[in-house]
Parts: C-alpha cells; sequence; structure tokens
C-alpha cells in the first residue's frame, strides 16, 4: 500500500480564464461553449466578462488565457482590447489563445471568393500577434437580433448595402467551436508520463 501510495504524484489543476467582451451575448455564448469543453477535458475554467475581469491576484493564478471579443467596424470591444493591454507583461509569459466573433450569414466565401473567416482580422490582433504572442487567433461566424441592437447599431444597419452584411440571425457554428476548445485542451493537457 505504502508503495502505491508514494507512486501517486500530485497532478495540480491546470486553471484557465475565459476573458470575453460582448454586447449582445453572441460572443459571451461561444466564451462559455469553449469553457464547457475546457471543463469537460479536465481543466479549472472561469469565464469572466472583460467588463468585469479578473482581480490582478486572480491572474496571478492562472495557466492559460483564452479571450476573446465582438468584433464591430472591424474592432474588438475596448474592454478586451483593456484587458490585453492591462496583463500584456503576464500574458506574453502564458499561453494565450484569441477569438473574435464577428462575421454573419453563412457563406464561407465572399463575391471575390475571398475567404471571409480568414480574411476577418480585428485590427488589434495584428498589434496583439507581437505584443502578446498568443497561440493562436481564430475568428467564429457571429449572430444578432436586430430587435435588441442600440439604436447606434441599428441606424449603423441602415446605412446602403449595410443590413446584407449585417444580416440577422445565429451563424455560430458549434462544432467548429467545441473543435478549437478541444484543441486547446490537447495543448494544456499533457499525457502522464
Ligand atoms: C453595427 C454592427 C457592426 C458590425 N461590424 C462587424 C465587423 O466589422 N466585422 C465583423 O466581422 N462583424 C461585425 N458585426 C457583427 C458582430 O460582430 C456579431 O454579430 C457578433 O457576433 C456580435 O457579438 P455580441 O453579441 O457578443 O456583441 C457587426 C454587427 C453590428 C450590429
Amino acid at each position: 500500500m505504502d508503495s502505491f501510495v508514494r507512486h501517486i504524484r500530485k497532478v495540480e489543476p491546470v486553471r484557465v480564464a475565459v476573458v470575453c467582451a460582448s454586447h449582445y451575448g453572441a460572443t459571451r455564448g461561444i466564451a462559455e461553449r469553449i469553457a464547457a469543453e475546457l471543463a469537460l477535458a479536465g481543466l479549472t475554467v472561469r469565464v469572466y466578462d472583460a467588463a468585469e475581469p479578473p482581480h490582478a491576484e486572480d491572474v496571478a493564478g492562472v495557466d492559460a488565457f483564452v479571450i476573446g471579443s465582438a468584433v464591430y467596424m472591424g474592432h474588438w470591444l475596448r474592454d478586451a482590447t483593456t484587458f490585453v493591454r492591462r496583463y500584456q507583461p503576464t500574458l506574453l509569459e502564458h499561453p494565450v489563445w484569441l477569438f473574435s466573433s464577428g462575421p454573419l450569414g453563412t457563406p464561407a466565401t465572399d463575391a471575390e471568393a475571398t475567404d471571409i473567416l480568414a480574411d476577418t482580422v480585428p485590427a488589434e490582433i495584428i498589434d496583439f500577434d507581437s505584443t502578446v504572442r498568443p497561440v493562436g487567433h481564430r475568428v467564429f461566424f457571429g449572430a444578432i437580433d436586430p430587435d435588441s441592437l442600440s439604436l447606434a447599431h441599428r441606424t449603423i444597419r441602415r446605412f446602403p448595402g449595410a443590413a446584407e452584411k449585417i444580416p440577422a440571425g445565429d451563424f455560430r457554428d458549434w462544432p467548429q467551436v467545441e473543435a478549437w476548445a478541444r484543441e486547446i485542451a490537447r495543448s494544456l493537457v499533457k499525457p502522464a508520463a
């Protein structure tokens, strides 16, 4: 028995913070699905709204970060950007995955045959590529319900041609989201030696 006990090594849980910025909940839903998949893989996960980010002492205890934002007019939401800039030195020392929830509609390519997801690179990501060196950045299709939009967003949607680019509906691709989360889990959960 003693020798058996001696051979059980203490395995520390891997703690992941999933931080997201979401105006209407679509990105929050993606963050929660990622978190659920990571938890299934045995990781200790907590989802934070970037508007109420983890405190510095909580950040210090996190092993890996998944950070995502909805995209509006080509940009991440400010709360997500602020979180990344505030904790940049810590993020640089940890594995970080970034995601964006943006494009709406079902076609994978536009009229010029450009891959819509690959072509959606929020302005901030170019900067974060060098400042936090993420393991990866993934763009997911998003969702909008026109009835819940703010007056400003409704007005933008009334610009000529805008409603076709911002169609109503939920285009989130859950199998794609889950597959990405499993990729993250695989790289964080190392098989026992
Ligand atoms: C006014 C407006 C502007 C948008 N601009 C973009 C954009 O530039 N690029 C993009 O990929 N998606 C854009 N979207 C789509 C949103 O990013 C998408 O609906 C997202 O999933 C919303 O997430 P949220 O509910 O978490 O805020 C826009 C949506 C609206 C209503």
